[in-house]
């Protein structure tokens, strides 16, 4: 078996065993409280949810996550949740181009998501935090990127049987690729969290825009440890950082900072909350997944347009037009969430 082969195998895995786990961990969005408001003083027609992003306007603060291509039916996936992007006006992540780097026949499924778009479309290309300069613009030429997101994971390596053991240098590594590549480059997790202490790094070496992907969602401790039969890690599916708490960690770096908050969203509250609490841009992976692939394109489609629908709800209840003014929300912390920020 190829290196290639491996990695189309495990592609294919991650979203079969994403779809079969079911442990929960949480957000912590439930403690964040903010005050309903029966007097906005504003028409539900005046509420505006359009936001720049990467250079380009788009319709909502809303994006599909990194989750998927290699494979024909990651292609098929792609093609899909691009559909919905499109329909939206809402940017998209490829999942890691990783295997597109060793084997040709692995692109269309990755430039699908590009060719659906169109140019008008924000499609964000993603590689490893070991990814070289050639690599980096190699992913971003294959699917015209406005932007590429490079992935830190190493509680999803370590828990992966074939997975990386080396994590010495991705910082210095990072810092190479920010500052020699000319699109904006967002350094995400997958489902753990970026501490405050890991943003401020990331930050002081150059890091612009970070995608927290906290805990509360998507679980991959939980999808290795269905993949790996030799040691059970059941008892550690709780580790991570609860997004809501990666948030406010990562925010109080600097507004200088663009921060995406996802890991766990699922609701339209879960992203006015991220958006109250200073979120630029709120990314959705699992969730939309789930749908597309168990109830079909329309209901996938359909659960965009709710989101949409009742973030505009909720914006018109806290009085804000747009979402400048929603960053100016009040909120209190309460609970769990506020003993882990003293
Ligand atoms: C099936 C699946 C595959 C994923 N593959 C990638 C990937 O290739 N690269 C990446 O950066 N993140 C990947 N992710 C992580 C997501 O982009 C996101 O950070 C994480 O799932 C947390 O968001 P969620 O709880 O909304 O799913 C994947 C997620 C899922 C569900």
């Amino acid at each position: 078996m190829t290196r290639s082969d491996t990695r189309r195998d495990r592609k294919k895995e991650h979203i079969e065993h994403y779809l079969k786990s079911t442990y929960r961990n949480n957000t912590l969005f439930e403690h964040i409280y903010i005050e309903h408001c029966s007097l906005p003083e504003l028409d539900f027609g005046e509420v505006d949810t359009c936001t720049d992003f990467l250079g380009k306007t788009i319709g909502h603060p809303i994006m599909i996550n990194a989750m998927t291509g290699g494979t024909n039916f990651s292609r098929e996936i792609n093609r899909e949740l691009s559909k919905i992007a499109k329909k939206h006006n809402i940017p998209m992540a490829v999942g890691s181009q990783t295997i597109a780097l060793e084997d040709g026949d692995s692109h269309k499924s990755f430039k699908i998501v590009r060719d659906t778009m169109g140019d008008n479309g924000v499609v964000l290309a993603n590689l490893s935090g070991h990814a070289s300069i050639d690599e980096v613009k190699y992913a971003i030429e294959m699917i015209e990127a406005d932007g590429i997101q490079i992935h830190l994971n190493p509680a999803q390596e370590l828990t992966m049987r074939e997975g990386d053991r080396k994590f010495k240098g991705i910082l210095n590594n990072v810092e190479n690729i920010v500052s020699h590549i000319d699109r904006p480059v967002i350094v995400k997790e997958v489902g753990f969290g970026v501490s405050g202490d890991v943003a401020n790094r990331l930050y002081e070496v150059g890091v612009r825009y970070i995608d927290i992907s906290g805990k509360g969602g998507t679980n991959f401790i939980e999808i290795e440890d269905k993949r790996n039969d030799k040691i059970d890690f059941s008892d550690i599916y709780c580790w991570g950082i609860p997004t809501a708490l990666s948030l406010i960690q990562c925010r109080s770096i600097s507004r200088d900072l663009k921060l995406i908050s996802s890991g766990g969203i699922r609701t339209s509250l879960d992203i006015l909350k991220s958006l109250v609490l200073g979120a630029d841009m709120v990314g959705i992976g699992g969730m939309i997944l789930r749908k597309l692939i168990e109830d079909g394109y329309d209901a996938a489609d359909s659960y965009i347009e709710g989101l949409i629908y009742k973030l505009k709800i909720l914006m018109l209840l806290t009085g804000s037009k747009d979402l400048d003014a929603l960053k100016k929300v009040p909120y209190k912390v309460k609970g769990e969430l506020k003993d882990l920020l003293v």
